[in-house]
């Protein structure tokens, strides 16, 4: 089989990865991937967006399946397009990915069908919304209902704050065309966890769950970023819990999407928040999470492009999924000064020494090749991965691993895994 894989990041590296392990795969491209990606894959230079040039190459080539890493050309409907002339994609169609791409809608939908989330308002005037912030009070969530590359959600811990953020959105249109709706949403107190299911839009595989760490410093403060780290299994979502949520939130969401003429085929990733009163979803996203991909991909035993058939042959229920009982810690390598400004083109050391340690995956996010040296080319530059018999020891040995790497102004978050640390047991 001949595979096209759409994107660049650590995500698409993961993907890149576990695809040329399949045994039926003889050919793997990247549009337009990253050095890493490189090793696995012949990298193109077409961007994620650029839908005439990704139909034309993946004709050209006799692509059999082509897999799209990020939500922004799912949304824009590389699906559709692909489909329209008898190529295979794996991820959902415009219309389905739409969970994810209006919020509004997705909380809507929710709504509709007794999925547990939060409660929440649309607003496009500002005054409007105003009132209802003040009718609220705080802390409370403002989000931007379009896609905003993960950064239009504004949690607010003031009345103030969220006044602020109405003008942010809908006054001064920081967001753009993302921000034309305005959803508030009740604040969710509780852990966070990260469900992946592959669905073929009837039957749903959920993976094991896992817990990304947005905040750009440690003990989760400071501004939120595309993700520093991530680990697999998040004990917070026990296996009973994982089962409740398959059969409340995922399955439900695929039949709700179906029965609006939305079939959903692809990745179904749940955002949810663990509170007292039980699991509630904060978001759905159209495709695997990033850095969770990360994590669940090297626990993931069965051939991911069996999987990825049975999504898109519609026969997922015969298929039975393998998963490794470890677990998984990924540390993100980001450039100092991210995810404000920073400098980028210094040559990373020590890639090697750290790849060749067992059970190690370094996965690249924002790397180039300059003059035979791999070089910084992003805020986010490495996802340094470690398997282990728990949480501990892959925590562990991600970091020895992470310790090996050396470029200049290197950030990295010394805590990923805390919150399943202080859990006993772990
Ligand atoms: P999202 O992009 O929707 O995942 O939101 C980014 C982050 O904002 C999440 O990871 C949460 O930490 C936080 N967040 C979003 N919605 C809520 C909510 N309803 N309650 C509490 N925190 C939230
Ligand atoms: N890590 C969260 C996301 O990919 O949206």
């Amino acid at each position: 089989m001949r595979v096209l894989i759409v994107g660049k990041g650590g995500r698409e590296h993961a993907f890149a990865w576990k695809i040329s392990r399949s045994p039926k795969v003889s050919r793997i491209y990247a549009a337009p991937g990253n050095p890493g990606m490189a090793r696995h894959a012949a990298c193109v230079d077409i961007g994620v967006d650029d839908v005439d040039a990704l139909v034309e190459f993946a004709r050209r080539e006799r692509i059999d399946l082509t897999v799209v890493g990020p939500e922004d050309p799912l949304a824009g409907g590389l699906t559709d397009r692909f489909e329209a002339v008898g190529l295979r994609v794996f991820g959902p169609s415009k219309k389905a990915a739409r969970i994810e791409a209006d919020k509004d809608f997705a909380l809507g939908l929710m709504h509709r069908y007794g999925i547990p989330t939060g409660r929440y308002r649309t607003f496009t005037d500002p005054d409007d919304a105003r009132g209802s912030v003040a009718d609220w009070g705080a802390p409370v969530v403002l989000k931007a209902s379009g896609l905003a590359a993960g950064k239009g959600v504004l949690v607010c811990r003031t009345v103030d704050e969220a006044l602020r953020a109405v003008d942010r959105v809908l006054v001064d249109r920081e967001f753009g065309a993302a921000g034309e709706k305005l959803v508030l949403m009740e604040y969710l107190e509780g852990e966070e966890a990260s469900i992946t299911g592959f669905t073929d839009g009837e039957h749903v595989v959920c993976i094991v769950p896992s817990q990304d760490h947005k905040t750009i410093g440690e003990g989760d403060t400071g501004p939120n970023t595309g993700g520093m780290g991530a680990y697999a299994p998040a004990p917070v979502v026990t296996p009973e819990m994982q089962d409740s949520i398959l059969k409340r939130v995922m399955l439900p969401t695929v039949k709700a999407l179906a029965a609006e003429g939305r079939p959903y085929r692809g990745i179904l990733y749940g955002g949810l928040i663990i509170t007292e009163n039980g699991p509630r979803v904060i978001e759905f996203n159209c495709r695997l999470g990033d850095p969770e991909a990360q994590v669940v991909l090297p626990l993931l035993k069965t051939d991911l492009v069996d999987i990825m058939e049975a999504v898109s042959e519609g026969t997922l229920k015969d298929l039975e999924i393998e998963l490794d009982d470890r677990a998984a810690t990924c540390v993100v390598l980001a450039s100092g000064g991210y995810p404000g400004a920073y400098d980028t083109g210094y040559s990373i050391s020590g890639l090697e020494e750290a790849e060749t340690r067992d059970d190690v995956l370094v996965f690249h996010a924002g790397t180039a090749r300059h003059g035979g040296t791999t070089v910084t080319d992003g805020g986010r530059v490495l996802g340094v991965t470690a398997v282990g018999e728990n949480i501990r020891a892959s925590v562990e040995r991600a970091y020895e691993a992470t310790g090996e790497i050396q470029f200049e102004n290197a950030y990295f978050r010394r805590d990923i895994g805390h919150r399943a640390l202080e859990r006993a047991g772990n």
